[in-house]
Order: structure tokens, then C-alpha cells, then sequence
């Protein structure tokens, strides 16, 4: 199992290019699904998850044309020669649920099976569930596979969301755009990535307005057809980076950056004392800290477009090495901390009740061997790294591969020293 070493204490200075987000490539390419017509997608970030679901896309008859190395997929569902994902392959990634829709969509039925718990919480997908009972289809449950068909098709419902859930919004989005008549969808989430999903699905031919506000509709239209769509910057990479950069200290910009889906961010960041300048018009984030120690401040994760959860743990790292107490509230999922007691071992101080953590800050993390367990837990122990004095080793880091590409490289062209080490566990 591959594991990062990083040596702490430098700063970082230089550029980083921010990548294609991860979380809208995922719904991006099962919107391929939805049309017999060629979609390609450029800016593609080459990750575990996006290759994962290539493959599912594959076994479902989509031909995919993605090189190793080239940020430009080619998906092509002129034929689906199935409509069944495997446990082994939903339970792997959640995203691959958001197939069900579209398959009922495109072929009257589909079977898929439930994505099951993860590693942050029980995630259930009654939300995805409900809206696609709404516009007609037929769903039962049998040993771990949701079945389903739409025999009449699927027709345009009005689906008021209990709360906002951005995979359950996609997923509805993705559905209604061949359901005949208007779909609304209120209580939507407002993630930027939806927008992204509404404008390429747009290109397509879909008649989609208000994707980035609470209340989304969609009319059905007969057909979809295929497109060219740039895949949006990843704002949870980008944010990654400049809490990376306010951990170590020195100055970094951002290129390609989505300035404007990260003022949730930015705003606790210059309250922390980080200096950062933001220019939307150049999409540039630049990120300076020099020598001054950082300021402890509260954050409490909120749906878009409020402080990002997928930054939660990042912000955790920052907090640990902050003059003063932080609290920081997990208001999206129930068990998201589990980076605390790994930040401990690297001499945090850490209190977690329920869905708060108290952080006092100390003046120095000092290097330890630690455990990956989740996506954005695992780069919070890379960022916590980069602070620390002396040697960190990071293990499993087969998480960070799901969602950060070339992570090690990006970094240490900004004079960071973190090498991957393939071999055992420590
Ligand atoms: C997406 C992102 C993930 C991010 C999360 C919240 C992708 C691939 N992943 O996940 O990185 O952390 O948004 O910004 O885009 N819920 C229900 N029932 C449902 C669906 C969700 O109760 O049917 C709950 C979840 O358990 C969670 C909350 O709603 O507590 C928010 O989840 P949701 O917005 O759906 O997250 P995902 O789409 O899974």
C-alpha cells in the first residue's frame, strides 16, 4: 500500500493549477447516459473515482475513450447493452447511484444497488428515492438492489426536498430532463457543481432554469443530444491548497481558481489573519502568511453557500496550529471527525463532542506515522504534515487518490518535501 512522507516546516511558495472538480465530473459523465450522442468532456481530473466510474459506465455499455494522462473523455451511450450497476461497484463510490435515473430515463427500468453506509456517516438515499416515485417510476427493494421501472415513462412532479441534498437534487435534475411536462424541485442545493450539471445538460438540449438557487425547474424535452462541456474548477481542491499554504506559511496562487464558489472560505481565512487575494475576473487566489501565527476562529459547515464540510477537516489542521480556541460544528454529516484523533497523534489538542470539536491550538505539531480515513480527512493529515516539525508518514493515501490529483507534485513544486513510498503499512 503506497504511503506519503512528507518532511515539515517549509513554506510554500509558487503557483498551483486548481484541476476539473471531482464531484461534477461524476454527474457530468452519467449525464452521457441520457443521450445515444457523443459527450465530451474536457478539464478532467484523472482520479480513482472519475476512472472508477468510467468503468461502471463501461460495464453498462457506454463506450469511453479516456487515455491515461489526457484530461479529455469521450462517452458514448449510443448503445446501453445494461441496465444493472453491481453492489461491488456502487458501494465503492456513492455517485454511482445518480446512474439509476437516467437508466429508468433512457430505458423504462434499471436495477441498482443501494450505496450502503461510509466511512462519514449513514448517507441514505431516500431523498434520491422519493423524487423519482414522484415522476412515476416504480421502485421496490429486494436483497440490496433498488429495481425499478417507469413502464408509462416518467412524467414531470412537483418534489419538495425535506432538506437539501446535492446528490439527490443531480440526481432528479438528471432524471426529469426526458420526464414529459415541468418538473420543480424546491428546497434544491445550491452547490455550485449543480449549475455546472444544469449548463452542460442545457447544451444537451435540456430546458433547465434556476440550477444555483433554491428552486429548480426543468421541462422535459423528447431527446438529448451530445455536447463539448468544460468540466468547472474544484473549489474543494482549491480550498485544500490555500489552507495548505496558510499551514505553512509563505505565498502561493492559485491559477484557474473558482473564486466565487469559495467566500464561505476565503472570509474565515482572513479572519484567521491569512492574507488573500482574490481576483475573479483572472480566476486567481493568492494566499500569503509570513511568520505571524494564525488566529483561531469558530466555523460551523453549512450547505452551499456556506462553509464547505468537504473543508471541514482542512480547516481542522489550520485550527490545531491557531493562537487561541477554536470550535468548529459538523451540521452535514453525523461522523465526520475522524481525522481528530490522527491530527492528535501529531500533538493536536482535540476535543470532540457530538457534532463539535473544540480546538486549542498549539504553537507546534510535531511529524507521526498516521491513518488516511476518508477523502478530506486524509489531505487534512498531508496539511497537518506540511505544519509539523520533522517526519510525517501518511498511510492508506489510496483515499487521496480518489479525489486529489498529483497532489505530491503540485505541492512540491511550491518547495514542499513529500515523497510516496510504495510498500506495507507502518
Ligand atoms: C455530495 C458530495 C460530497 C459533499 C456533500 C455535501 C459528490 C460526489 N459528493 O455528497 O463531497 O460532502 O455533497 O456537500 O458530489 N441525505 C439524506 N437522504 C438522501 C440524501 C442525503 O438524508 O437521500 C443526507 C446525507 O446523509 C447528509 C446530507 O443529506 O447528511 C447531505 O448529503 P448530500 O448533499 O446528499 O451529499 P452527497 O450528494 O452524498
Amino acid at each position: 500500500m503506497d504511503r506519503l512522507n512528507i518532511i515539515g516546516g517549509a513554506e510554500l511558495n509558487g503557483r498551483i493549477p486548481v484541476s476539473g472538480a471531482k464531484n461534477s465530473a461524476l454527474k457530468l459523465m452519467v449525464a452521457c447516459l441520457l443521450t445515444d450522442e457523443p459527450i465530451t468532456l474536457t478539464n478532467m481530473p484523472s482520479l480513482a473515482d472519475t476512472r472508477f466510474l468510467a468503468q461502471l459506465l463501461e460495464t453498462l455499455g457506454v463506450e469511453v475513450y479516456w487515455p491515461k494522462g489526457e484530461s479529455t473523455c469521450h462517452l458514448n451511450a449510443a448503445e446501453l447493452k445494461s441496465t444493472i450497476a453491481p453492489y461491488e461497484q456502487v458501494r465503492k463510490m456513492r455517485a454511482s447511484f445518480n446512474v439509476l435515473g437516467p437508466l429508468i430515463a433512457r430505458s423504462g427500468h434499471a436495477t441498482v444497488s443501494l450505496p450502503g453506509g461510509c466511512a462519514i456517516g449513514a448517507r441514505p438515499v431516500d431523498l434520491h428515492l422519493q423524487a423519482l416515485e414522484a415522476m412515476g417510476a416504480d421502485l421496490k427493494v429486494e436483497q440490496g438492489y433498488v429495481k425499478a421501472a417507469a413502464i408509462q415513462g416518467l412524467k414531470g412532479a412537483h418534489i419538495v426536498f425535506s432538506m437539501p441534498s446535492v446528490g439527490a437534487t443531480e440526481h432528479a435534475m438528471l432524471t426529469a430532463t426526458l420526464a414529459s411536462g415541468e418538473t420543480i424541485l424546491e428546497n434544491a442545493a445550491r452547490e455550485p457543481e449543480i449549475e455546472d450539471l444544469a449548463d452542460c445538460l442545457n447544451k444537451m438540449g435540456a430546458k433547465i432554469t434556476g440550477a444555483g438557487t433554491s428552486t429548480i425547474r426543468v421541462q422535459g424535452v423528447e431527446k438529448l443530444h451530445g455536447t463539448t462541456h468544460a468540466v468547472m474548477p474544484d473549489r474543494i481542491e482549491a480550498g485544500t491548497y490555500a489552507m495548505a499554504a496558510a499551514a505553512a506559511g509563505g505565498d502561493v496562487t492559485l491559477d484557474g481558481c473558482p473564486v466565487e464558489a469559495l467566500g464561505a472560505m476565503i472570509a474565515k481565512l482572513r479572519e484567521a489573519g491569512v492574507t488573500v487575494d482574490a481576483d475573479e475576473a483572472a480566476q486567481t487566489l493568492r494566499i500569503r502568511r509570513n511568520g505571524t501565527r494564525l488566529k483561531a476562529v469558530n466555523v460551523s459547515t453549512q450547505p452551499h453557500p456556506g462553509f464547505p464540510t468537504d473543508l471541514q477537516a482542512q480547516f481542522m489542521a489550520l485550527m490545531s496550529v491557531a493562537d487561541g480556541t477554536s470550535i468548529i460544528r459538523e451540521t452535514i454529516f453525523e461522523n465526520r471527525f475522524m481525522h481528530a484523533p490522527e491530527l492528535q497523534r501529531l500533538g493536536a489538542n482535540i476535543l470532540v463532542r457530538g457534532q463539535e470539536a473544540v480546538v486549542k491550538g498549539v504553537p507546534h505539531l510535531t511529524g507521526a506515522p498516521v491513518m488516511a480515513t476518508d477523502l478530506r480527512a486524509s489531505v487534512s493529515l498531508v496539511i497537518a504534515g506540511l505544519a509539523a516539525e520533522g517526519e510525517t508518514v501518511v498511510n492508506r493515501i489510496y483515499h487521496l487518490d480518489r479525489g486529489f490529483e498529483r497532489l505530491e507534485a503540485k505541492l512540491n513544486a511550491c518547495g514542499a518535501n513529500i515523497k510516496r513510498l510504495s510498500g506495507e503499512d507502518e
